[in-house]
């Protein structure tokens, strides 16, 4: 107490971003001592991804440490032995509660004071909780979210205790659609209920969403759509029993599990640099309005040149990526050198059962369909363009080889014209090869 730390350079939070960071910084060259870590979490960045996918594989299931960074985008693991050799400072299990940008300081929940010349905000984001919109009995046991190991953790004790039991999963985006298929590998009943007509509206069409609701439904997952849990019903040693549905049903359960949405960690910051679009408002070098100070990964809202527009994303890529260029930017500064501004494509991907899909660009415009969609295909192959202002803006693919993978990532990144719709539909995947 009353001790105060000085790095040159503070990363805090320490997911996805902090570990890619820390790895550019290396590339950059540092010297030991210059750079630490604070991070809430008591373990080395990893790759978030694993916790709803691997991690809860009922056999052979990913763990720690084989999903430290950067093994996700197929680079080498930074092993807690790695930040160490490089007198990088860890400082996990370590919460800031009190930020003062004016004074460069950071404060921690047990009153340590740590002071910085640079600092990269990479805190990420923390779930909507059913609580937080007052639903009736939201706080009983055995209703899980997930977002780090802990919860992953807690998620795989119950799946254990509860085996073979009934579960539950609230929402249908990402999370929905990722622990659903995991919660019924485990040999759970599956009922996933969510608000829209169909799942993921935010990026699949209907003729999408249909593919993955018959899919999954042939894997014996129950879907109820069209309406949301409004309370829960517990026994009397306070673990859920039921979920009540808006529309009167009450399904039994004996997990449950909510992925409605996540908010990005800016609360610390707040009044002190501009914010825009619910994130921290960044250039295309993650600077925020605040000298010296840059943020990265899922809090920040940046430019988008592609489409001259500014925005904030969710996903693992784009942590990454924008990892690597505020370090970039940052040693940049230092030796007044001249760095490309960031010029993203977006990069969405999911992966469940035996399914893959990848996504790149902008989902914005007509859409034109392509390739089998049967869901009882062995291998079902199956795409989506979307068009705005007669160019390709967008692409999606189901089962792709990572060539084709990279062919759609190139057609949205080239954005070719196209004159006819019907033609395109019958070129398919083709028209993204060709190109
Ligand atoms: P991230 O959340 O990774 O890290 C933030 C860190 O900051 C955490 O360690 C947190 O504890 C810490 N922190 C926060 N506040 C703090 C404070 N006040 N003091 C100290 N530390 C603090 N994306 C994708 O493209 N494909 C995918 O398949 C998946 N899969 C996936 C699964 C699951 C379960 C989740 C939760 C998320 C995904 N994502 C994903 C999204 C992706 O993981 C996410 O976009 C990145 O992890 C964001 O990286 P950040 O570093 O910005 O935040
Ligand atoms: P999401 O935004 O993907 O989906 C939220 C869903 O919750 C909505 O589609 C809707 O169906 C549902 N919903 C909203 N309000 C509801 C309510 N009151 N009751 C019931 N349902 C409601 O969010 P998520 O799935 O919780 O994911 C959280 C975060 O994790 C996101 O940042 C996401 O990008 C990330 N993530 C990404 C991946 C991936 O990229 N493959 C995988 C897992 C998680």
């Amino acid at each position: 107490l009353g001790l105060v730390k000085y790095f040159k350079y503070i990363i805090v939070g320490g997911g996805v971003a902090a570990g890619y960071a820390a790895r550019e910084f290396d590339r950059q060259g540092l010297v030991p001592g210059e750079l630490a870590i604070v991070s809430k979490e008591a373990v080395a960045p990893y790759e978030r991804p694993a916790l709803s996918k691997g991690y809860l594989n009922p056999k052979g299931a990913t763990r720690l440490p084989e999903f430290h960074v950067c093994v996700g985008s197929g680079g080498e693991r930074l092993l807690p032995g790695w930040y160490k050799e490089k007198g990088i400072q860890l400082i996990l299990g370590t919460e800031i509660v009190k930020v003062n940008l004016g004074s460069k300081t950071l404060i921690s929940s047990r009153g340590e004071t740590f002071t910085y010349q640079t600092l990269i905000i990479a805190t990420g984001s923390t779930v909507v909780r059913l609580t937080d919109l007052k639903v009736e009995g939201a706080d009983a046991k055995n209703i899980f979210y997930l977002r780090e190991l802990e919860d992953a953790d807690k998620l795989t004790e119950s799946i254990k205790t509860k085996k073979n039991g009934k579960a539950v999963i609230i929402g249908g985006g990402y999370i929905g659609l990722e622990v659903g298929p995991a919660m019924r590998i485990n040999n759970f009943d599956v009922t996933m209920v969510y608000p829209e007509t169909w799942c993921m509206p935010r990026l699949f069409t209907a003729v999408l969403a249909a593919f993955y609701e018959s899919y999954y439904a042939n894997k014996g997952i129950k879907i109820i759509k069209g309406t949301v849990a409004v309370g829960f019903n517990a026994k009397s040693n306070g673990e859920v029993k039921g979920v009540k549905l808006k529309d009167g049903r009450v399904v039994e359960a004996d997990i449950v599990v909510v992925g409605i949405g996540a908010r990005p960690l800016t609360a610390l910051f707040k009044g002190q640099v501009e914010e825009e679009k619910g994130g921290i408002k960044t250039d295309g070098f993650f600077r925020t309005s605040m000298p010296g100070v840059y943020a990265v990964g899922d809090v920040a809202t940046f430019p988008i040149k592609l489409y001259n527009e500014m925005r904030r994303v969710e996903h693992v890529d784009h942590a990454r990526k924008s990892a690597e260029q505020s370090v970039k930017a940052i040693k940049a500064n230092e030796t007044g050198k001249e760095i490309e501004e960031y010029d993203y494509l977006p990069f969405f991907y999911s992966r469940s059962f035996d399914l893959s899909w990848q996504f790149y660009g902008d989902n914005v415009g007509d859409t034109v369909f392509f390739g089998d969609n049967n869901p009882l295909s062995p291998k079902p192959k199956f795409g989506s363009y979307w068009i705005k202002d007669g160019k390709v803006v967008g692409a999606f693919l189901e089962g792709g080889t990572s060539e084709e993978n990279k062919s759609i990532a190139k057609v949205s990144r080239l954005q070719p014209p196209v004159e006819n719709l019907d033609q395109l539909k019958k070129e398919g995947l083709s028209f993204a090869s060709k190109i």
